[in-house]
């Protein structure tokens, strides 16, 4: 058990995030996607986690289907709403961290100073940036959802890429390219990165 010494000594039996490590036998950590729309941070999320699960380990995908359409669903995508946006996912993301979890966030995040943001909340430590460098072109090809066609006829205001800027992360721990990688070649990349992190 982590030692503690808290004013209220209740506080001194809580049971803290190595406890927790230990019983999951992993250690938790945040590997945090950035890119385009469409990019395929949430492909290689899921693809990710079910690799992970097989090996025993234990993960949280956090993306806009369970952050964007709840806790988050007041935030549009000005600059401000998405400081916001990216200021809570990191905050939750740090609690699942913190219970040993291993963390998968899959958000555009276009901006370096909301991945700094995120990093520090989190803790630089415990923070894995992983730019998935699919080109617009390619994005704006594949087009899953119909916004990019939306977005060039104006139909979508502050779109990431077409009307609203990326700007590429200096230095992402890891880049992947989907454009170029299949799901499998990324997925390796990835486990070859992330297990010796994950491992007790
Ligand atoms: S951000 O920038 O990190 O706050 O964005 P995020 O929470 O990842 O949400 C991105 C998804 O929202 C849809 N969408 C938009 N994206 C970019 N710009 C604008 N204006 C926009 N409006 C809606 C879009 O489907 C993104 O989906 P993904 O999953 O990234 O493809």
């Amino acid at each position: 058990m982590e030692e503690t010494t808290h004013i209220y000594p209740i506080f001194d039996k809580m049971l803290g995030r190595s406890d927790k490590e230990q019983l999951l036998n992993q250690r938790g950590v945040m590997i945090w996607f950035t890119g385009l729309s469409g990019s395929g941070k949430s492909t290689l999320a899921i693809a990710m986690e079910r690799e992970l699960q097989k090996r025993g380990l234990l993960c949280r995908i956090l993306d806009g289907d369970n952050i964007r359409s709840g806790i988050n669903n007041n935030l549009g995508f000005s600059e401000a709403d998405r400081m916001e946006n990216i200021r809570r996912i990191a905050e939750i993301g740090k609690l699942f961290v913190d219970t040993g979890i291993i963390t998968l966030a899959a958000f555009i995040s276009p901006n370096n100073d909301m991945r700094e943001m995120a990093a520090n909340i989190i803790g630089k430590q415990d923070f894995m940036e992983i730019y998935i460098s699919t080109p617009l072109e390619e994005c704006e090809r594949r087009d899953v959802k119909g916004l990019y066609a939306k977005a060039r006829r104006g139909e979508i205001k502050n779109f990431t890429g077409i009307s609203a800027p990326f700007e590429v992360p200096a230095h992402p721990a890891l880049s992947l390219d989907t454009s170029k990688l299949s799901v499998e070649e990324s997925v390796n990349k990835l486990l070859e990165l992330i297990l010796p992190k994950v491992k007790l």
